[in-house]
């Protein structure tokens, strides 16, 4: 059975609390659930439509002037294994931590890492999460879905993806006209820890064989103590991307600012921590109105109780303008603006 509310608050529905509505807000269990609600409500069809996963990774700066579908597809099915291996096919619409606390169980490597990311499984491929050295690009098979426009069922490989850092063709090309239904992931029965990643490495490397389940603790020991709960403190994680610089950019900017973080890519680029750039700028724990930079890692903007988006689309604007002035480097946001 769907689910539909009319004039919707979204309040509890994007994790940095803005308070907006949605002309309908659609919850959908199974396909044939979004047949009967276009039917019963034909002039659903000629409303913009999105798609809500946890809404983590939105920033709302008015009404939505639409209807919201919220996928919630559940379930795990097994669908290949050997000695090596376990392919997994998993509902969009279970919480992505609860998968990966299945697969810690179950003895699974692969997502570990990525341990606390809020959000559902469907989102966590449209942004490419990633965390502590791993993306979620690496352990993906395909994501199974429904094409808005055409009500066509497909299915992207890996490759068809085109994941990129904190991005894929869910984020650009096909945002809100691919609903994701399923997301096929490979994992690893004998796997090793990914554990080079700084933070990571000083507390595993206290253990004498790290677990699983350890890699799985160290994770969220770190992330609570940096990243504010959006339950309690209104957010959506890294407002901006680690911009990427040429390697002669970065070298240059590094002797201006010792101690920069440098992340050498895959290529021949060099990725910096706009963390680092912002707190040196003098933003960490700056309040602008209802908005402010969180005290423990100038990456995150925090919404105080009651901020709008623009309030919060403001701050982020001058953190923008000030660390171009300062160190002639562009933030790009991986926040999503819903104007
Ligand atoms: N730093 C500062 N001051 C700050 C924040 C960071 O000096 O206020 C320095 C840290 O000391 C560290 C470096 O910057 O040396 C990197 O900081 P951190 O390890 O916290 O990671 P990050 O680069 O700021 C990225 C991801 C996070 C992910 C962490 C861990 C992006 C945009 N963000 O943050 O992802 O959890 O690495 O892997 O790539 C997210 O995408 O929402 C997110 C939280």
């Amino acid at each position: 059975m769907f689910k539909l509310v009319p004039n919707f608050s979204l309040r509890h529905n994007n994790s940095f609390g803005i308070d907006v509505t949605a002309n309908y807000w659609v919850t959908i269990s199974t396909l044939r659930d979004l047949d009967e609600a276009f039917t019963k409500y034909p002039h659903l069809s000629g409303e913009t439509k999105m798609i809500i996963g946890g809404g983590s990774n939105l920033l709302f700066l008015s009404d939505f002037d639409g209807v919201v579908l919220s996928p919630d597809f559940i379930g795990y099915e097994i669908t290949y294994q050997d000695d090596q291996v376990i392919e997994i096919e998993v509902g969009a619409g279970v919480e992505w931590d609860d998968f990966v606390a299945y697969c810690v169980e179950h003895g699974w490597y692969g997502v570990e890492n990525l341990s606390l990311i809020p959000g559902k499984v469907g989102a966590a491929p449209v942004q490419n999460i990633g965390a502590y050295g791993v993306e979620i690009e690496q352990v993906i098979v395909c994501v199974k879905g429904l094409n808005l426009e055409t009500g066509e069922i497909g299915s992207y490989t890996q490759e068809q993806c085109c994941f990129s850092y904190r991005s894929s063709i869910f984020k650009e090309k096909m945002l809100n006209r691919f609903m994701v239904i399923s997301v096929v992931f490979r994992l690893q029965k004998m796997g090793e820890l990914v554990s080079a990643y700084g933070d990571l490495s000083g507390m595993l490397k206290e253990l004498d064989e790290p677990s699983l389940k350890n890699a799985r603790d160290a994770v969220i020991k770190i992330r609570r103590s940096k990243l504010p709960d959006p339950k309690i403190l209104g957010n959506a994680g890294s407002f901006f991307r680690n911009p990427i610089l040429s390697a002669r950019e970065a070298a240059s900017l590094a002797e201006f600012l010792p101690g920069l973080p440098l992340y050498p890519t895959s290529g021949k680029e060099v990725k910096v921590a706009a963390g680092f750039l912002i707190d040196h700028a003098g933003w960490k724990g700056r309040k602008v109105g209802r908005a402010a930079v969180h005290d423990r890692q100038a990456l995150v903007l925090v919404n105080l109780g009651g901020a709008t988006g623009a309030e919060i689309l403001e701050l982020s604007m001058a953190i923008q303008q000030d660390v171009f002035e300062k160190f002639g480097v562009v933030l790009e946001r991986e926040v999503q603006v819903v104007e």
